[in-house]
């Protein structure tokens, strides 16, 4: 490149055009912007029990709202925070509410809401250890606190991800790593019917051919067989095919059942079959002695999908895959371009960018560290057992009425029934009809949030405990909601 001096004028008024910072409030006005979101936040963090659990609007009616053209300038915080209270918030579900029982919900502490916060105010870069030491070593920690709640060895390794589905994806591509081309083409990965379909997207993004997923079939639990899996392994080694991997899982979205992974685990190791689970939502019932009575065997799995903002109570983002021998991380993604050589880490030092696969990464750590700093391990104990009392009690209170029948029993922290009015002669199709009439009905009250699911042909209505909030009262009334509403709509 040539290179064309300017003049001395010019120079001077590039020196000038650059000598301040932009424009940015200040001190004060920052202090009172924050005052202002945070007593808002902490107003609805405490009185979440008495509002609505949220509602919804159409395309149509989130268009008249909040349409607008890019503006040029900008406004006053106040103004911008109080539309944001009145015309976005309310129209997002507060998930964390104790009455919103649907899917898997996440009901973070408030010191989860802080740990982001400080994360997002120091913003640092979470990929390499140049650059973030500190945030490094509070990831390692809490990453060998997880490993301590698992009963995982010390070489174990681990990364936050973003959630679940980036957990799973990551171990599926740890374990391919080991694959010859060959061997890829001809790899079967075994899975549960009740697996979570993430499983399926990560087979899909690796590239694996449906024809390659195996479902395993299971018992009427819905528990994977250690049986069914062994015979699968042996005939299709017998026909020229790869036992690659299983996925398992820890804590089945549907019922909450976990596979029996130490019987799995037992199938897997002759054949060397690369056994994941997916533990996303249940791995926190390992901290209390009847879960960790059902995620027995789970030390000896190759890799294992944990979601703290599931069952561990942080805001959305943090997912976490640990894996059994932890060097396979690094070495499956680590590459080191010349742009990137002076991150290079030292022998003790680890870049979470080459654990994964993402190389900008935020500080997700602190959240965690933090939460469990002030509230320590006991805190998570009780909210797990907590969680499973309340679906037990929930099961009670169901088995007690006759308007309801119990499609699975409680496993972990979730109960799936259906209701089914007193005397009732319909088939199968009308009361799956009338199930999910009830789901919507009931979430058009506002004063709870259900989802329903299918088990086998029967549509089964869900409850999902993972909220320190919820109580027996939430329970009852939950309840009770559901069966008047059944009953207007069977009536009707
Ligand atoms: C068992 C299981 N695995 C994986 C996932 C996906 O996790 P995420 O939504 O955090 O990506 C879920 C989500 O509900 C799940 O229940």
């Amino acid at each position: 490149l040539t290179k064309t001096p300017i003049d001395d004028h010019l120079l001077d008024q590039l020196r000038r055009a650059c000598a301040a910072s932009l424009p940015h409030p200040g001190a004060a006005a920052l202090l009172q912007h924050s005052d202002e979101a945070i007593a808002w936040l902490v107003r609805e963090f405490n009185g979440l029990s008495d509002l609505r659990v949220g509602r919804t609007g159409t395309r149509r009616e989130m268009e008249a709202l909040l349409r607008e053209p890019p503006p040029e300038e900008g406004s006053d915080f106040s103004a911008v925070l109080a539309e944001y209270q009145e015309k976005v918030a309310p129209y997002a579900c507060r998930i964390d509410h104790p009455r919103f029982l649907a899917f898997i919900p996440s009901a973070p502490t408030f010191y989860s809401v802080l740990g982001e916060l400080l994360a997002s105010g120091t913003n640092p870069f979470a990929g390499v250890w140049l650059e973030a030491a500190g945030p490094a070593q509070v990831e390692l920690v809490v990453l060998d606190w997880f490993k301590e709640f698992l009963g995982y060895p010390a070489e174990a390794g681990g990364i936050l991800t973003s959630g679940g589905s980036e957990a799973n994806l990551t171990a599926l591509v740890v374990a391919r790593e080991r694959l010859t081309q060959e061997e890829r083409g001809r790899a079967v990965l075994y899975v549960s019917d009740q697996r979570h379909w993430s499983v399926d997207r990560a087979a899909k993004v690796i590239g694996l051919p449906p024809e390659q997923i195996r479902p395993v079939p299971g018992d009427p639990d819905w528990r994977m067989s250690p049986s069914a899996l062994e015979k699968c392994i042996i005939e299709h080694c017998a026909a020229g095919l790869m036992p690659w991997a299983v996925v398992a899982n820890g804590g089945a979205t549907n019922t909450g059942a976990a596979d029996p992974i130490e019987e799995l685990a037992k199938a897997c190791g002759p054949h060397k079959v690369w056994l994941h689970v997916d533990a996303a939502y249940g791995w926190a019932a390992a901290l209390d002695p009847e879960g960790k009575r059902l995620l027995q065997g789970i030390e000896r799995a190759d890799s294992i999908t944990l979601d703290p903002h599931k069952w561990f109570a942080q805001t959305f983002e943090v997912g976490c895959l640990l894996v059994r021998k932890g060097g396979l991380l690094a070495e499956t993604f680590a590459i080191r371009p010349e742009y990137m050589q002076d991150v290079t880490p030292g022998d003790e030092e680890v870049n979470f960018a080459d654990r994964g696969l993402a190389l900008t990464r935020r500080f997700r750590a602190l959240k965690l560290w933090l939460s469990v700093k002030v509230l320590g391990v006991s805190w998570y104990r009780l909210l797990v057992n907590h969680c499973c009392r309340l679906a037990e009690l929930a099961v009670e209170l169901l088995s007690r009425k006759p308007r309801f029948e119990v499609l699975s029993p409680r496993r972990l922290s979730i109960v799936c029934f259906r209701f089914v009015p007193v005397g009732s002669r319909r088939d199968d199709d009308e009361l799956n009809d009338l199930n999910l009439a009830v789901v919507d009905e009931v979430r058009r009250t506002g004063r709870a949030f259900l989802s329903s699911t299918r088990l086998g042909k029967q549509v089964a209505l869900r409850l999902c405990f993972i909220n320190w909030r919820t109580t027996a009262a939430d329970v009852e009334e939950v309840l009770s909601l559901i069966e008047e509403t059944g009953q207007r709509l069977a009536e009707g």
